[in-house]
């Protein structure tokens, strides 16, 4: 592969596309929906607190979960960092500077203060919060953006002494010829989930609405829990782990080989985003409820106390 020094920083991406975000978010919605609908009814009710403070485009549970993806638009970049964790694959050893492993602020800081800031014993009699309404929105995005493995990883070799910012500054062959931003490619379920302008766009119409929820319903009878029940759903320095593996050991290999189009590879890479996606969802629901379950108990200690 050729050592990119091109302007490709202009095109960075950090995110799942919208279609991949609003899929995770549908599916624990559903899951949510089916099992613990009172979270469901409580998350809920944190993304309409926020409605009219947004462009009007993240107003429902799933449109909710593109929403730390809006803002970066409209010039609030200081929770950048909050959508990747950025493990190094450094197969020559070379001596990296990683910044913000430093500072640890990360997708697993990110949920982490989600947690923290939802759960608060002091705002306990305070469902309702300004932070707490935003925090929701961070959950039901990172814990998408952890489960495409490139928001897990950076490469390092001496192609990329400074890293490729987790495959975008890589490029992937398409099948017409087209070269594409390796990143991009993944955030986009190797190209399958690409919007355009009459599928998915926010709003989402009453059509594309239905279609989100009867494709989330076909990949739960597809993917169902029962069949993660040895997975960690709540611990997400381990699923950031599991990503970063992922990345090393399916990812990545390919384009070392070629970065030409390869169809199988790019038909794993669909049902791999396929499966993870659902996963994503399952652990989005879990953690929600874990935090809602931990509230109820807040609550009751107030009452308690009162
Ligand atoms: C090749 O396919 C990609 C993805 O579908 C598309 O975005 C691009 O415009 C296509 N390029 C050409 C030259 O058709
Ligand atoms: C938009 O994408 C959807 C889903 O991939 C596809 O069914 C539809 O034909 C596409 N429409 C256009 C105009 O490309
Ligand atoms: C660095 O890694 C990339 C991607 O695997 C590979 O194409 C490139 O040849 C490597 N560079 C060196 C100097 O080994
Ligand atoms: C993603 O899906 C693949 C199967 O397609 C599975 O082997 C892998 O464990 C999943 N990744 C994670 C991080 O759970």
């Amino acid at each position: 592969m050729k050592g990119f020094v091109f302007s490709y920083l202009i095109s960075m991406v950090y995110c799942w596309w919208e279609v991949g975000h609003m899929m995770t978010a549908q599916i624990a919605k559903n899951y949510l929906k089916d099992n613990r609908p009172d979270v469901l009814a409580w998350a809920d009710s944190l993304v309409q607190d926020f409605n009219s403070l947004t462009d009007g485009k993240s107003n429902t549970f799933a449109e909710a979960a593109v929403w730390l993806d809006d803002i970066k638009e409209t010039g609030t970049g200081f929770l950048n960092d909050w959508h990747y964790t950025d493990r190094p694959i450094n197969p020559d050893g070379l001596l990296i500077k990683i910044d913000d492993q430093g500072r640890n602020i990360n997708s697993i800081y990110a949920i982490n203060q989600a947690v923290s800031v939802l759960t608060n014993q002091k705002t306990a009699k305070n469902r309702h919060t300004v932070f707490k309404a935003q925090m929701i929105r961070v959950l039901l995005h990172v814990i998408g953006d952890i489960h495409q493995p490139l928001h897990d990883v950076t490469f390092w070799n001496s192609s990329y002494p400074n890293g490729d910012a987790g495959g975008n500054f890589m490029k992937i062959q398409l099948s017409n010829g087209t070269l594409m931003n390796f990143h991009s490619f993944w955030d986009s379920g190797a190209v399958s989930f690409a919007p355009n302008n009459s599928f998915m766009a926010r709003p989402l119409s009453q059509s594309d609405s239905q279609y989100l929820d009867k494709w989330s319903k076909e990949l739960i009878a597809k993917f169902p829990k029962s069949k993660y029940s040895n997975y960690d759903m709540t611990n997400p320095s381990v699923w950031t782990y599991l990503g970063f593996r992922q990345a090393q050991q399916f990812v990545y290999p390919m384009i070392a080989t070629s970065n030409s189009y390869n169809s199988d590879y790019e038909k794993q890479a669909i049902a791999f985003c396929e499966e993870n996606l659902s996963i994503g969802g399952y652990r989005l629901g879990a953690k929600l409820i874990e935090i809602y379950d931990q509230i109820l108990q807040n609550e009751a200690k107030l009452s308690l106390n009162e």
